[in-house]
C-alpha cells in the first residue's frame, strides 16, 4: 500500500504527559519476587534489589509506577510490610492464591523507585478496609512527623515523608473476581467519602476512582456514570484497564487493538463530561489508563472479557510463583507500540497511564533467579516512545487504505502520531498490512527540521519470533535505511506489521 501524511504544528492535541509512560508493579508471581528482588542476586543491592533490572527499567523510561496491585491490593494490610522484616507477618494472597512474606513493603518500594527516578502511584484497599485505613496510610506515607504514623515511619528508618501525590482508590471494584467487589452504588459512596477525608488530610492529591474493568463489562459506562455522580466533586481521575491478544489467529483484528482503545477513551470521556454537565462542573475528570497491555488471558476461549485469576493461580499456595510470564511476539510488540501511540493521540484527557505490568508478570523485563535480566519485544516501542516523545502531540492527517476486521471494523492499514519541541520532532508509525510493505510520504515542511536524526523499524519475517532467555536478542529494532528528507517531505518504506519511530531534528 501506498500512504501519505500531512504533519502540521498547528494541529497540537495537549502537551506530551510524561505520566503517559507510567508503569506498574504489582505484588503478583514474579514481579517483585525473584524480579525487581532477589537478595541473593550477584547484582543486588543492600536492599536485595537486582541493578540489572534497574538499569533496564531506566532503559524503559517508564515514569510513575503503580502500587502495590491491582487485585493483590484488595486483601492487603499496608501495616504488614514495613517495620523490621523479620517481624514482618506472613498472610495468603487470595488474589493470586499465593503466599506473601511482606519482605518488600512501601518503604523498600519507595527507596526503588530513586534508584529508576520514577514516581509512586500508591493504590489503597477498598475490598476489605475502608476510609481509617486509607487515612492511616496516607499518614504514614506523607505525613511529615509528630504523629503517631508518621513517627512510626521515622522510627522504621525513613526520615523524609514519601510526598506520593497519585492514589488509587482500590481496584477493579466491579469486578466478582475481586475481593469485596462492590455495585457500583456502594463504591461510587465509598470511594467518595475516602477521597473526600484524604482531601482534608492533603488537599492537593491526585485521586483516581475505579472505573469499569474492561470495555466488555456489561456494565460498561453505567458503572463511570453512577460512580462518578456520587464522587465528581472529590476525585481527579477515572480509570480505564483495557488488555489485548490475538484470537484465533486473527492477526488482522489484533493488530487494529488500538481502534477499541479509541473508542473506550472516547466512551469514558463522553461518560465523564456528561456527569460533569449534569452537575454543572466546570470541572473535568481526567482518564488514568492505568492497566493496559497485550496479555493472552483467554489461550482457548475467545468469548469471556473478564480477568479470571483463578484460571492462572494453581491449587496450591506458592511464593511467587510463575503467574501471567507471557512471551512476547514481533506482532505484540507492535499492537503495544499502537497502543501508546493512542495514548499520545489522547493526551488532552488521558493524562496518566500504566503499562500493566513491568517484570516477569505481562512485562517488558524478564529475568531468571539467579540468571539474566532481558527485553521482551514490546519493551522496544515503550523506551524508544518515552525517549523520543517530547513537546506537544500532533494531530496527524493520514490517507490511506483501510482494511475490515472482524473485531474492531474498518481499520487504516497505517496508523500514526507525531510530537514536536523546539529542538526536534517524532513520528510514530505503524504498518498493519499482513504481507505487503508500505510506501509512505510525510509532509514535515510545517515543522521545520530538515534531517533525519534517527529512524528505527521493529520488524521481522517471522511475526511470531520472540526474544527468550535462550535468545534474548532475537528481536531488536533495526535502523530503517529506506527514510529520506528532502524538501519538506520524508519518503520511507514500512515492513509488513511493523512498528517504527523516526526523529527529526
Ligand atoms: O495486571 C494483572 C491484573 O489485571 C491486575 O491485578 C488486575 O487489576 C487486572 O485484572
Amino acid at each position: 500500500p501506498r500512504a501519505h501524511i500531512e504533519l502540521d504544528p498547528h494541529a497540537v492535541i495537549a502537551p506530551v504527559n510524561r505520566r503517559t509512560f507510567g508503569s506498574f508493579v504489582e505484588h503478583l508471581g514474579r514481579c517483585v519476587y525473584d524480579g525487581i528482588y532477589e537478595p541473593g542476586h550477584e547484582t543486588a543491592n543492600e536492599d536485595g534489589f537486582r541493578l540489572d533490572v534497574v538499569e533496564l527499567v531506566k532503559e524503559l523510561g517508564s515514569t510513575t509506577i503503580r502500587y502495590p496491585g491491582g487485585n493483590f491490593v484488595s486483601g492487603f494490610r499496608w501495616e504488614d510490610s514495613v517495620g523490621p522484616r523479620d517481624k514482618r507477618p506472613v498472610r495468603r494472597d487470595l488474589a493470586w492464591r499465593s503466599i506473601e512474606t511482606n519482605q518488600v513493603g512501601l518503604d523498600e518500594f519507595a527507596r526503588w523507585l530513586k534508584l529508576t527516578d520514577s514516581e509512586l502511584m500508591l493504590a489503597v484497599n477498598l475490598g476489605t478496609r475502608g476510609i481509617l485505613e486509607a487515612l492511616d496510610l496516607l499518614e504514614y506515607a506523607n505525613h511529615p512527623s509528630g504523629t503517631a504514623l508518621s513517627d512510626l515511619r521515622i522510627a522504621n528508618g525513613t526520615p523524609e515523608p514519601h510526598n506520593v501525590r497519585m492514589w488509587c482508590l482500590g481496584n477493579e471494584m466491579d469486578g466478582t473476581w475481586q475481593t469485596g467487589f462492590m455495585s457500583a452504588d456502594d463504591y461510587g459512596k465509598l470511594a467518595a467519602r475516602t477521597a473526600q477525608a484524604m482531601k482534608t488530610a492533603q488537599p492537593d492529591l491526585e485521586l483516581v476512582v475505579c472505573g469499569s474493568s474492561g470495555s466488555g463489562m456489561p456494565h460498561f459506562g453505567d458503572w463511570e456514570r453512577t460512580v462518578l455522580e456520587h464522587s465528581y466533586e472529590f476525585v481527579d481521575y477515572v480509570s480505564c484497564h483495557a488488555y489485548y491478544q490475538e484470537y484465533d489467529g486473527d492477526l488482522g483484528s489484533f493488530l487494529a487493538s488500538a481502534n477499541d482503545m479509541d473508542y473506550f477513551i472516547e466512551t469514558v470521556v463522553a461518560t465523564a463530561d456528561h456527569v460533569g454537565y449534569k452537575k454543572r462542573s466546570s470541572k473535568k475528570i481526567n482518564l488514568s489508563f492505568d492497566e493496559w497491555n497485550v496479555w493472552y488471558l483467554h489461550k482457548t476461549d475467545a468469548d469471556g472479557d473478564s480477568p479470571d485469576p483463578a484460571a492462572a493461580a494453581s491449587s496450591e499456595w506458592r511464593h511467587a510463583p510463575r503467574l501471567l510470564e507471557d512471551v512476547y511476539t514481533v506482532a505484540d510488540a507492535v499492537v503495544v507500540g499502537n497502543l501508546l501511540m493512542t495514548l499520545l493521540k489522547h493526551s488532552d484527557r488521558v493524562t496518566s497511564a500504566s503499562l500493566a505490568q513491568l517484570v516477569n508478570v505481562i512485562a517488558p523485563i524478564m529475568t531468571e533467579p539467579g540468571g539474566p535480566a532481558w527485553r521482551q519485544t514490546t519493551f522496544y516501542p515503550f523506551s524508544i516512545t518515552s525517549r523520543l516523545a517530547s513537546g506537544q502531540v500532533i494531530k496527524p492527517v493520514i490517507e490511506a487504505p483501510t482494511c475490515e476486521t472482524a473485531r474492531h471494523g474498518q481499520a487504516s492499514v497505517i496508523d500514526a502520531v507525531a510530537t514536536v519541541d523546539d529542538d526536534h520532532a517524532a513520528v510514530f508509525l505503524v504498518n498493519r498490512d499482513l504481507t505487503e510493505p508500505a510506501q509512505l510520504t510525510i509532509d514535515v515542511r510545517g515543522l521545520g527540521f530538515a534531517h533525519v536524526a534517527e529512524a528505527v523499524t521493529l520488524a521481522d519475517a517471522d511475526v511470531y519470533a520472540q526474544n527468550t532467555l535462550a535468545d534474548q536478542e532475537r528481536v531488536v529494532p533495526r535502523a530503517n535505511a529506506s527514510a529520506v528528507l528532502a524538501d519538506g517531505v520524508l519518503t520511507i518504506e514500512l515492513p509488513p506489521v511493523s512498528w517504527t519511530a523516526i526523529s527529526l531534528s
